[in-house]
Protein backbone atom coordinates (compact mmCIF):
# COMPACT_ATOMS: atom_id res chain seq x y z
CA UNK A 1 0.00 0.00 0.00
CA UNK A 2 1.79 3.73 -1.00
CA UNK A 3 1.04 6.09 1.93
CA UNK A 4 2.16 9.10 -0.23
CA UNK A 5 4.73 10.03 2.14
CA UNK A 6 7.88 10.18 0.39
CA UNK A 7 9.48 13.50 0.06
CA UNK A 8 7.25 14.68 3.42
CA UNK A 9 8.88 16.09 5.93
CA UNK A 10 7.82 15.23 9.20
CA UNK A 11 8.75 16.77 13.01
CA UNK A 12 9.51 14.46 15.77
CA UNK A 13 9.19 15.68 19.45
CA UNK A 14 10.62 13.11 21.66
CA UNK A 15 11.66 11.45 18.28
CA UNK A 16 14.74 9.89 20.44
CA UNK A 17 13.40 7.46 21.86
CA UNK A 18 10.45 4.54 22.71
CA UNK A 19 6.98 5.26 20.56
CA UNK A 20 8.78 8.69 18.80
CA UNK A 21 12.01 7.05 17.53
CA UNK A 22 9.69 3.89 16.38
CA UNK A 23 7.24 6.46 14.24
CA UNK A 24 10.86 8.08 12.66
CA UNK A 25 12.35 4.53 11.69
CA UNK A 26 8.37 4.04 9.98
CA UNK A 27 8.31 7.76 8.29
CA UNK A 28 11.56 6.94 7.49
CA UNK A 29 11.31 3.69 5.87
CA UNK A 30 7.70 5.72 3.89
CA UNK A 31 10.24 8.26 2.40
CA UNK A 32 9.87 10.95 4.57
CA UNK A 33 12.47 13.57 5.81
CA UNK A 34 12.84 14.16 9.62
CA UNK A 35 13.45 16.81 11.72
CA UNK A 36 13.87 15.07 15.41
CA UNK A 37 14.13 16.76 18.74
CA UNK A 38 14.88 15.63 22.32
CA UNK A 39 16.83 16.95 25.31
CA UNK A 40 19.85 14.80 25.01
CA UNK A 41 22.32 15.32 21.47
CA UNK A 42 24.14 11.64 22.12
CA UNK A 43 20.69 9.92 22.18
CA UNK A 44 19.52 11.61 19.42
CA UNK A 45 22.91 10.76 17.54
CA UNK A 46 22.32 7.18 18.11
CA UNK A 47 18.57 7.43 16.89
CA UNK A 48 19.62 8.95 13.72
CA UNK A 49 22.54 6.25 13.05
CA UNK A 50 20.12 3.53 13.74
CA UNK A 51 17.31 5.01 11.22
CA UNK A 52 19.84 5.38 8.35
CA UNK A 53 20.55 1.26 8.87
CA UNK A 54 17.38 0.94 7.30
CA UNK A 55 16.91 4.09 5.17
CA UNK A 56 20.20 5.05 4.02
CA UNK A 57 18.78 7.52 1.87
CA UNK A 58 17.04 9.59 4.67
CA UNK A 59 17.75 13.35 5.33
CA UNK A 60 17.73 13.56 9.35
CA UNK A 61 18.40 16.96 11.26
CA UNK A 62 18.66 17.14 14.87
CA UNK A 63 16.97 19.96 17.08
CA UNK A 64 18.39 19.59 20.76
CA UNK A 65 15.89 21.09 23.21
CA UNK A 66 13.52 21.02 26.27
CA UNK A 67 10.79 21.66 24.10
CA UNK A 68 8.48 22.30 27.50
CA UNK A 69 10.68 25.75 27.93
CA UNK A 70 7.97 28.38 26.92
CA UNK A 71 10.07 29.60 23.74
CA UNK A 72 11.29 26.43 22.50
CA UNK A 73 8.06 25.93 19.85
CA UNK A 74 9.02 28.75 18.20
CA UNK A 75 12.43 27.85 17.94
CA UNK A 76 11.56 24.72 16.66
CA UNK A 77 9.41 25.14 14.31
CA UNK A 78 11.61 27.66 12.53
CA UNK A 79 14.94 25.49 12.55
CA UNK A 80 12.67 22.99 11.04
CA UNK A 81 11.54 25.23 8.20
CA UNK A 82 15.08 26.66 8.05
CA UNK A 83 16.08 22.97 7.30
CA UNK A 84 13.70 21.69 4.93
CA UNK A 85 11.20 24.44 4.01
CA UNK A 86 8.29 23.18 5.34
CA UNK A 87 6.63 20.89 8.06
CA UNK A 88 4.43 18.47 6.81
CA UNK A 89 3.68 16.08 10.13
CA UNK A 90 4.12 16.59 13.68
CA UNK A 91 4.03 14.15 16.36
CA UNK A 92 4.31 15.33 19.90
CA UNK A 93 5.39 12.31 22.11
CA UNK A 94 7.72 13.53 24.68
CA UNK A 95 7.93 12.90 28.54
CA UNK A 96 4.43 12.02 30.13
CA UNK A 97 3.50 13.47 33.72
CA UNK A 98 4.79 12.29 36.46
CA UNK A 99 3.96 8.98 38.06
CA UNK A 100 3.60 7.15 41.33
CA UNK A 101 3.41 3.67 43.34
CA UNK A 102 0.87 4.94 45.63
CA UNK A 103 -2.02 6.74 45.79
CA UNK A 104 -0.41 10.46 46.41
CA UNK A 105 -1.66 14.02 46.94
CA UNK A 106 0.27 16.16 44.56
CA UNK A 107 1.05 19.04 45.86
CA UNK A 108 0.72 22.73 44.12
CA UNK A 109 3.63 22.82 42.68
CA UNK A 110 3.33 19.70 41.29
CA UNK A 111 0.28 20.12 39.71
CA UNK A 112 1.36 23.18 37.46
CA UNK A 113 4.85 21.77 36.90
CA UNK A 114 2.96 18.92 35.21
CA UNK A 115 0.52 21.90 33.27
CA UNK A 116 3.61 23.47 31.93
CA UNK A 117 5.37 20.45 30.55
CA UNK A 118 3.25 18.06 28.34
CA UNK A 119 0.03 19.60 28.30
CA UNK A 120 1.36 23.44 27.55
CA UNK A 121 4.56 21.86 25.78
CA UNK A 122 2.04 19.63 23.04
CA UNK A 123 -0.39 22.24 22.89
CA UNK A 124 2.35 24.96 22.00
CA UNK A 125 4.39 22.76 19.67
CA UNK A 126 0.72 21.80 18.38
CA UNK A 127 -0.31 25.96 17.74
CA UNK A 128 2.94 27.06 16.29
CA UNK A 129 3.01 23.82 13.88
CA UNK A 130 -0.26 25.00 12.77
CA UNK A 131 0.25 28.78 11.82
CA UNK A 132 2.78 27.53 9.40
CA UNK A 133 0.11 24.46 7.94
CA UNK A 134 -2.19 27.14 8.04
CA UNK A 135 -0.44 28.96 5.38
CA UNK A 136 0.63 25.68 3.37
CA UNK A 137 -2.88 24.69 3.75
CA UNK A 138 -2.06 21.24 4.64
CA UNK A 139 -0.76 19.28 8.03
CA UNK A 140 -1.16 16.47 9.69
CA UNK A 141 -0.34 16.61 13.83
CA UNK A 142 -0.55 13.49 15.92
CA UNK A 143 -0.22 13.66 19.69
CA UNK A 144 0.60 10.23 21.35
CA UNK A 145 -1.67 11.07 24.50
CA UNK A 146 -2.26 8.10 26.59
CA UNK A 147 -5.34 6.17 27.88
CA UNK A 148 -5.48 7.26 31.45
CA UNK A 149 -7.26 10.41 29.42
CA UNK A 150 -10.45 8.29 29.33
CA UNK A 151 -9.93 5.81 32.14
CA UNK A 152 -8.27 7.24 35.38
CA UNK A 153 -5.56 5.04 36.93
CA UNK A 154 -4.69 5.55 40.63
CA UNK A 155 -0.87 5.56 39.33
CA UNK A 156 -1.21 7.63 36.96
CA UNK A 157 -3.33 10.45 38.04
CA UNK A 158 -1.70 13.45 37.04
CA UNK A 159 -1.25 11.65 33.75
CA UNK A 160 -4.84 11.34 33.53
CA UNK A 161 -5.63 14.65 34.15
CA UNK A 162 -3.08 16.18 31.42
CA UNK A 163 -4.02 13.43 29.16
CA UNK A 164 -7.91 14.12 29.32
CA UNK A 165 -6.94 17.78 28.63
CA UNK A 166 -4.96 17.41 25.41
CA UNK A 167 -8.29 14.84 24.48
CA UNK A 168 -10.61 17.82 25.17
CA UNK A 169 -7.88 19.81 23.07
CA UNK A 170 -7.29 17.84 20.29
CA UNK A 171 -11.71 17.49 19.47
CA UNK A 172 -11.73 21.32 20.30
CA UNK A 173 -9.27 22.77 17.99
CA UNK A 174 -9.59 20.40 15.21
CA UNK A 175 -12.40 22.53 14.39
CA UNK A 176 -10.11 25.60 13.66
CA UNK A 177 -7.63 23.30 12.14
CA UNK A 178 -10.19 21.91 9.36
CA UNK A 179 -10.69 25.33 8.17
CA UNK A 180 -7.21 24.91 6.43
CA UNK A 181 -7.32 21.23 5.64
CA UNK A 182 -4.96 20.41 8.77
CA UNK A 183 -5.57 17.53 10.62
CA UNK A 184 -5.04 16.79 14.02
CA UNK A 185 -5.77 13.84 15.99
CA UNK A 186 -4.65 11.66 18.58
CA UNK A 187 -3.03 8.38 19.86
CA UNK A 188 -3.41 6.58 23.20
CA UNK A 189 -1.17 4.01 24.27
CA UNK A 190 -1.83 1.30 26.75
CA UNK A 191 1.04 -0.32 28.25
CA UNK A 192 3.83 -0.26 25.66
CA UNK A 193 7.40 -1.57 26.14
CA UNK A 194 9.46 2.19 26.41
CA UNK A 195 12.39 3.12 28.58
CA UNK A 196 9.36 5.02 30.40
CA UNK A 197 6.99 2.33 30.18
CA UNK A 198 10.16 0.13 31.97
CA UNK A 199 10.75 3.42 35.00
CA UNK A 200 6.93 2.33 35.45
CA UNK A 201 6.98 -1.00 35.98
CA UNK A 202 10.32 -0.75 37.81
CA UNK A 203 8.63 2.32 40.63
CA UNK A 204 5.86 -0.37 40.83
CA UNK A 205 8.28 -3.15 41.85
CA UNK A 206 10.51 -1.47 44.22
CA UNK A 207 6.97 0.32 46.21
CA UNK A 208 5.56 -3.24 46.65
CA UNK A 209 8.96 -5.41 47.03
CA UNK A 210 7.91 -7.54 43.75
CA UNK A 211 10.52 -8.50 40.96
CA UNK A 212 9.55 -6.22 37.94
CA UNK A 213 8.70 -9.23 35.98
CA UNK A 214 5.68 -10.46 38.53
CA UNK A 215 3.89 -7.12 37.96
CA UNK A 216 4.09 -6.95 34.30
CA UNK A 217 2.82 -10.55 34.28
CA UNK A 218 -0.10 -9.28 36.99
CA UNK A 219 -0.05 -6.48 34.66
CA UNK A 220 -0.77 -8.36 30.99
CA UNK A 221 -3.23 -10.70 32.72
CA UNK A 222 -5.57 -7.55 32.84
CA UNK A 223 -4.98 -6.73 28.99
CA UNK A 224 -7.15 -8.95 26.76
CA UNK A 225 -4.35 -9.31 24.17
CA UNK A 226 -1.94 -10.73 27.63
CA UNK A 227 0.75 -8.84 26.34
CA UNK A 228 2.03 -5.42 26.50
CA UNK A 229 2.79 -3.48 23.03
CA UNK A 230 5.51 -2.64 21.23
CA UNK A 231 6.44 0.65 20.11
CA UNK A 232 5.94 -0.27 16.26
CA UNK A 233 2.41 -0.90 17.01
CA UNK A 234 1.94 2.71 17.72
CA UNK A 235 4.13 3.63 15.30
CA UNK A 236 1.79 2.20 12.40
CA UNK A 237 -1.26 4.13 13.86
CA UNK A 238 1.02 7.48 13.82
CA UNK A 239 1.89 6.43 10.43
CA UNK A 240 -1.13 5.90 8.91
CA UNK A 241 -2.90 9.08 10.31
CA UNK A 242 -0.06 11.12 8.88
CA UNK A 243 -0.67 9.93 5.68
CA UNK A 244 -3.36 10.95 2.61
CA UNK A 245 -5.36 7.73 3.26
CA UNK A 246 -6.46 9.19 6.77
CA UNK A 247 -7.58 12.36 5.09
CA UNK A 248 -10.51 12.24 6.50
CA UNK A 249 -9.48 11.31 9.81
CA UNK A 250 -9.38 14.40 12.38
CA UNK A 251 -10.56 15.17 15.99
CA UNK A 252 -10.09 11.95 17.42
CA UNK A 253 -8.19 9.59 19.46
CA UNK A 254 -7.61 6.57 19.24
CA UNK A 255 -6.32 3.65 21.24
CA UNK A 256 -3.55 1.04 20.95
CA UNK A 257 -3.89 -1.07 23.95
CA UNK A 258 -4.57 -4.21 23.30
CA UNK A 259 -8.23 -4.31 24.74
CA UNK A 260 -7.62 -2.52 27.98
CA UNK A 261 -9.84 0.55 27.87
CA UNK A 262 -13.61 -0.75 29.14
CA UNK A 263 -14.90 2.53 27.49
CA UNK A 264 -16.83 2.58 24.00
N1 LIG B 1 5.07 3.79 26.92
C1 LIG B 1 3.83 3.72 27.34
O1 LIG B 1 3.37 2.67 27.86
C2 LIG B 1 2.91 4.90 27.21
C3 LIG B 1 1.56 4.75 27.54
C4 LIG B 1 0.70 5.82 27.44
C5 LIG B 1 1.18 7.05 27.02
N2 LIG B 1 2.50 7.20 26.71
C6 LIG B 1 2.95 8.55 26.29
O2 LIG B 1 3.74 8.46 25.13
C7 LIG B 1 4.68 9.54 25.11
C8 LIG B 1 6.05 8.95 24.75
O3 LIG B 1 6.39 8.00 25.73
P1 LIG B 1 7.52 6.87 25.53
O4 LIG B 1 7.08 5.73 26.36
O5 LIG B 1 7.84 6.69 24.09
O6 LIG B 1 8.73 7.61 26.32
P2 LIG B 1 10.32 7.55 26.15
O7 LIG B 1 10.78 6.27 25.59
O8 LIG B 1 10.83 8.01 27.48
O9 LIG B 1 10.64 8.69 25.04
C9 LIG B 1 10.41 10.04 25.30
C10 LIG B 1 11.12 10.86 24.23
O10 LIG B 1 10.85 12.24 24.43
C11 LIG B 1 12.08 12.98 24.59
N3 LIG B 1 11.75 14.02 25.57
C12 LIG B 1 11.25 13.87 26.81
N4 LIG B 1 11.04 15.07 27.38
C13 LIG B 1 11.41 16.01 26.48
C14 LIG B 1 11.42 17.42 26.48
N5 LIG B 1 11.03 18.11 27.56
N6 LIG B 1 11.85 18.08 25.38
C15 LIG B 1 12.26 17.38 24.29
N7 LIG B 1 12.26 16.03 24.22
C16 LIG B 1 11.85 15.35 25.31
C17 LIG B 1 13.08 11.93 25.10
O11 LIG B 1 14.43 12.28 24.84
P3 LIG B 1 15.32 13.04 25.97
O12 LIG B 1 15.06 12.33 27.27
O13 LIG B 1 16.72 12.96 25.48
O14 LIG B 1 14.78 14.44 25.99
C18 LIG B 1 12.65 10.74 24.24
O15 LIG B 1 13.13 10.89 22.91
C19 LIG B 1 4.63 10.19 26.52
O16 LIG B 1 3.92 11.40 26.44
C20 LIG B 1 3.87 9.17 27.36
O17 LIG B 1 3.11 9.75 28.38
C21 LIG B 1 3.38 6.16 26.79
Amino acid sequence: MDLHLKGKVALIAGGSSGIGLATAQQLAREGCWLFLCGRTQRTLVKAKTSILVNSPQCRIELFETDIYESEAAHLLIAQAFHCFGTVDILVNSTEGASFSPHAEIFSNKNWLEACEKKLLGYIRLTQCAFELMKKQRSGKIINVVGLTGKEPSTHLVMSGVINAGLINFIKGFSKTAAQYNVCISGVNPGFIATPRYNAFIHALAQASEHHDELIEKNLCEEIPLRRIGRAEEVAALITFLASNLADYITGTTIAVDGGLSQSI
